[in-house]
């Protein structure tokens, strides 16, 4: 087993049931603007956690406040033996971000340097990693993503989902405990979302953690161990995809889900096996979204 393999993996020490990630009682406010309010999450080593609902309703902020970019006003977060909320100055920030990788709608890769250049970067210049090092992980994590003919090429000739795959890439470079995705397939072309899609799936399968803001349900249900559903900064339910999808107990959650899923059509036929709403969340006049 390679060093990427063995970060990859799923842990089964004595780790593997304790929670990586945990947020109690978190508040937050932009102002007069209470945009969390009282959110619990728990995510544990290994899980996929998957936190939906309407725009607005806080689940970018949940994710920001899991990496310290936002302190929220009141609750506790914990990633691993780190009390977030306590973490003071930039190092100790900087010390928790190393740990936990993130993954954006916009890749933000730099536009100047080749992909291959892209992935070693932070690791030989934020962690002190050997350049050869760096490059053998950055190679193998290319192939990873199926973009090993990519390494010397520049962003700008890379479709949005090759870009996408490389920014994931990127993000595995650091050998993160967590990986944070915000939507990332969010501004691709339909077609290639599967191909992001794909990768992401098979990060949840060799077990690392994930914690990810999607509007691909079917993709959310097939993959995740617990899914969220926030509304207006709280979380309203939260449970196992089947429960979820299969039998939300609260009213709120089913009208979301009647309209989310008559606005998802375009995962790939493999996800579609995988995934089977219940009757009463398919639209009721029967007209399928285009
Ligand atoms: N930096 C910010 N300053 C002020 N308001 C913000 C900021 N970031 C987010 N908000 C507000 O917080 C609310 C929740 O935003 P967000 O977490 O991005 O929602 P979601 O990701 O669910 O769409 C929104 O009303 C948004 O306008
Ligand atoms: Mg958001």
């Amino acid at each position: 087993m390679n060093a990427t393999e063995s970060f990859l993996r799923r842990d089964t020490g004595s780790h593997a049931t304790s929670p990586l990630v945990q947020l109690r009682d978190v508040h937050l406010s932009f102002g007069a603007n209470a945009v969390l309010n009282g959110i619990d999450v728990d995510v544990r080593r290994g899980e996929a956690v998957t936190i939906i609902g309407p725009s607005g309703s806080g689940k970018s902020t949940i994710l920001r406040c899991i990496t310290g970019l936002l302190q929220p006003q009141r609750g506790q977060i914990r990633v691993g033996d780190t009390a977030v909320e306590s973490l003071r100055g930039e190092d100790e920030f900087i010390a928790l971000r190393k740990r936990v990788g993130f993954v954006f709608q916009q890749y933000n890769l730099f536009p100047h340097l080749t992909v291959l250049e892209n992935l070693v970067l932070a690791p030989t210049r934020v962690i002190g990693r050997q350049r050869a090092d760096a490059e053998r992980e950055a190679q193998a994590l290319l192939a990873r993503v199926r973009l090993s003919e990519k390494a010397s090429a520049y962003p700008g000739e890379l479709s949005g989902g090759q870009q996408q795959r490389v920014a994931i890439a990127r993000a595995l470079a650091m050998q993160p405990e967590l990986i944070l995705f915000d939507e990332v397939t969010s501004a691709l072309d339909p077609e290639t979302v599967g191909e992001v899609l794909t990768v992401i799936r098979e990060l949840v399968e060799d077990g690392m953690t994930c914690v990810l803001v999607t509007h691909e349900m079917r993709f959310a249900a097939e993959i995740s161990d617990q899914i969220y559903f926030t509304e207006a900064g709280r979380i309203v339910e939260h449970g196992p995809p089947a429960q979820i999808f299969g039998k939300p107990q609260h009213e709120r959650t089913r009208a979301f889900l009647r309209r989310a899923l008559g606005a998802i059509p375009r995962l790939p036929a493999e996800f579609d096996a995988a995934f089977t709403p219940a009757p009463s969340l398919l639209p009721a006049d029967g007209v399928s979204a285009p």
